[in-house]
């Protein structure tokens, strides 16, 4: 949730690296941010509430002063409302230590009040700052400032990744994690932290991913990782592949806007090395797709948060259409609290961006211990998901920073009908001539794509997001495969315009949303393929009965001419539909947040990642 960035350099100034960090963090939270630097004269620390710009106007004003050593934060209020006090870093009462921390610290009252017991005044309503004054507390004790931090964990409990500075004599920086993610850069002019390897790929592309109950203890030189115990524990750089100009949004308005354009390259990197045409079958190279590894796949779990479990319904739709395997779909959250009941060989499959979500992994976890073969969907590799997954499927949407969830989407969707087609042809479902077909439908999908986002059809969504940008709400309807791109496009419109929205599977909407239609109540229709499109023309049939505006979106050519309003998709196959309807639908949410004067890309009270429950 909140994004962590930090320093140790030979020599030089980490300030503006440290703000170029949060900057690219601020995704993950943006109430309020901080920083922190080791200086000749001491620790200096600048924080203040609200988006980073404002604390670089402080920082400017003051002209805060740079060192080789600091942390920085960009945070997402959990403990006490976004203020400056309540910002981090969060200063041990000694004024050496200074701490910054995402997660939650879930014993912090009692340690509070023992600390005020003990004396400590207490500047913030965090639970952080326990942290800072149990440090600087166990540094009192003796030993080095990892040693202090292991000792001051062992008194927590809970979620953390947490970055600590000391400016006692020489600096030093440490890191810890137990939950959310932390990774260690390994640069020429020294060693960076950051909780997102974005705000790390600008100085080295090595990176060391610190895994639960990791301690790190950074050098000018490199890390040193120890493990709860205090023994070393080894942990290999891994290399990693994005660069830091995918995460800049170069001349777009918006991340978003650049994100839903990118589409057309994400289908083609995520699936088209993969397909193996001769054979009619898709190549995962990754270890635990083979055909031995999926014989035993009786059932599917699906288990994901957000954006990410609509593309497990759609998952769904295509693995029980075309490899003939039962799927169940569960919100992460539910799963993880319902006692679940798992069939022996059921495949639990967590489908996440950015391999992190708190629930999903919890749920991934459980599945693990109730006998599932673990496997995931994910965008990001080296992160906690893939990490702990039996097998992998990595989408290649690159860095996702728009908060509202796009191409990563298409992404897991695409994977998705890469899964299906393989299990299908391992198990026998599909034969090779059908495989073949298959594939040749989805490298069609590229050009479709493309069309969709010609400037012509993005002129056209634009139209009508003009015309119904004041409504009193939106009601998204879709049947079958599309039923999922209902959800998912009221979802977007809710996230980004704050509008209010529904999905409904067509299907349903005489047992309730009829009740809703009136003028200015505006409804999304997805259109159907062969016999759900006459289903579906009725549905929007009942709607202008009723005076309702219908917005049609897809390529059944009898509906788009019923409806008031007409957003045309070319053809393709019926599995392959969501992946196109969907892009008029992020296009709508899009402009209408636009023409309201949203902030697009960080939409209020909204995470991009969300690494605590
Ligand atoms: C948050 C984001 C959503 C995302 C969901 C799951 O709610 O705002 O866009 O779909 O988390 O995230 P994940 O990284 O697991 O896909």
């Amino acid at each position: 949730m909140c994004g962590i960035v930090g320093a140790l350099l030979e020599r030089g100034h980490v300030l503006r690296g440290m703000i170029e960090g949060l900057r690219v963090l601020e995704y993950r939270g943006y109430d309020s941010a901080g920083v922190a630097v080791a200086t000749e004269d001491g620790l200096v620390v600048e924080k203040r509430a609200g988006r980073l710009e404002v604390l670089e106007r402080a920082l400017e004003e003051s002209a805060f002063p740079d060192g080789r050593a600091g942390i920085g934060h960009t945070r997402w209020a959990t403990h006490g409302p976004p203020t400056d006090a309540n910002a981090h870093p969060h200063v041990a009462a000694d004024g050496h230590v200074a701490v910054v921390h995402n997660g939650i610290l879930e014993n912090y009252l009692e340690l509070r009040e023992e600390l005020a017991g003990a004396g400590v005044e207490f500047r913030s309503d965090t639970d952080t700052e326990v942290l800072a004054h149990l440090v600087s507390r166990e540094l009192a004790a003796g030993g080095s400032l990892a040693d202090a931090l292991r000792r001051a964990l062992a008194r927590v409990r809970g979620y953390y990744a947490v970055a600590v500075l000391k400016d006692d004599g020489a600096p030093e920086v440490c890191c810890a994690r137990e939950g959310p993610p932390l990774c260690v850069g390994l640069a020429r002019e020294g060693t960076w932290i950051g909780s997102d390897v974005l705000a790390i790929v600008p100085h080295t592309r090595e990176v060391v991913f610190l895994e639960d109950g990791d301690v790190a203890e950074l050098s000018t030189r490199g890390v040193v990782v120890r493990g709860r115990d205090g023994a070393v524990v080894e942990r290999a750089p891994q290399r990693v592949d994005w660069d830091a100009a995918d995460a800049g949004k170069g001349t777009w308005a918006h991340h978003m806007l650049k994100e839903i354009h990118e589409q057309p390259d994400v289908l083609a990197r995520t699936a088209f090395h993969r397909l193996d045409e001769a054979r009619g079958d898709v190549r995962f190279d990754e270890a635990g797709w083979s055909d031995a590894d999926l014989a035993g796949v009786e059932r599917v779990q699906v288990v994901a948060c957000g954006t990410a479990l609509h593309a497990g319904h759609v998952l769904r739709y295509l693995v029980e259409g075309l490899a003939r395997v039962p799927v169940d779909v569960d919100f992460a959250s539910e799963f993880r609290y319902r006692a679940p009941v798992l069939a022996p060989g059921t495949l639990a499959l967590a489908i996440s961006q950015s391999g992190e979500t708190a629930d999903t992994l919890a749920a991934l976890r459980l599945a693990k211990e109730l006998g599932a073969r673990a496997a995931c969907i994910c965008n990001v590799a080296g992160s906690t998901m893939v990490r702990e997954s039996d097998a992998a499927l990595m989408t290649q949407a690159g860095p996702e920073i728009g908060v509202a969830s796009t191409k990563a989407f298409t992404a897991q969707v695409v994977a998705a009908y890469l899964l299906a087609v393989r299990l299908g042809r391992a198990r026998g479902t599909l034969d090779e001539a059908r495989g073949r077909e298959l594939l040749r439908e989805l490298r069609l999908l590229r050009p479709s794509l493309e069309r969709l986002l010609s400037s012509e059809s993005v002129a056209r969504v634009r139209a009508v997001a003009a015309r119904h940008k004041g409504v009193k709400g939106f009601l998204f309807l879709g049947r079958g495969v599309n039923f999922p791109i209902a959800l998912e496009g009221a979802l977007k419109l809710k996230e980004i315009s704050y509008m209010h929205a529904e999905g409904y599977a067509a299907g349903e909407m005489k047992h309730g949303p009829i009740a809703m239609i009136e003028e200015w109540m505006s409804s999304v229709v997805i259109t159907g393929a062969g016999a759900m499109a006459e289903k579906v023309r009725s549905n929007i049939e009942q709607i202008m009965a009723r005076g309702g505006p219908v917005i049609a979106v897809g390529a059944d050519e009898a509906s788009l001419a019923l409806a008031d309003e007409r957003i045309d998709v070319p053809a393709s196959s019926e599995w392959l539909s969501p992946i196109l309807n969907v892009i008029p639908l992020q296009l709508l949410s899009y402009e209408i947040a636009r023409l309201r004067g949203c902030d697009i890309d960080k939409p209020r009270n909204l995470a991009k990642s969300v690494t605590v429950e």
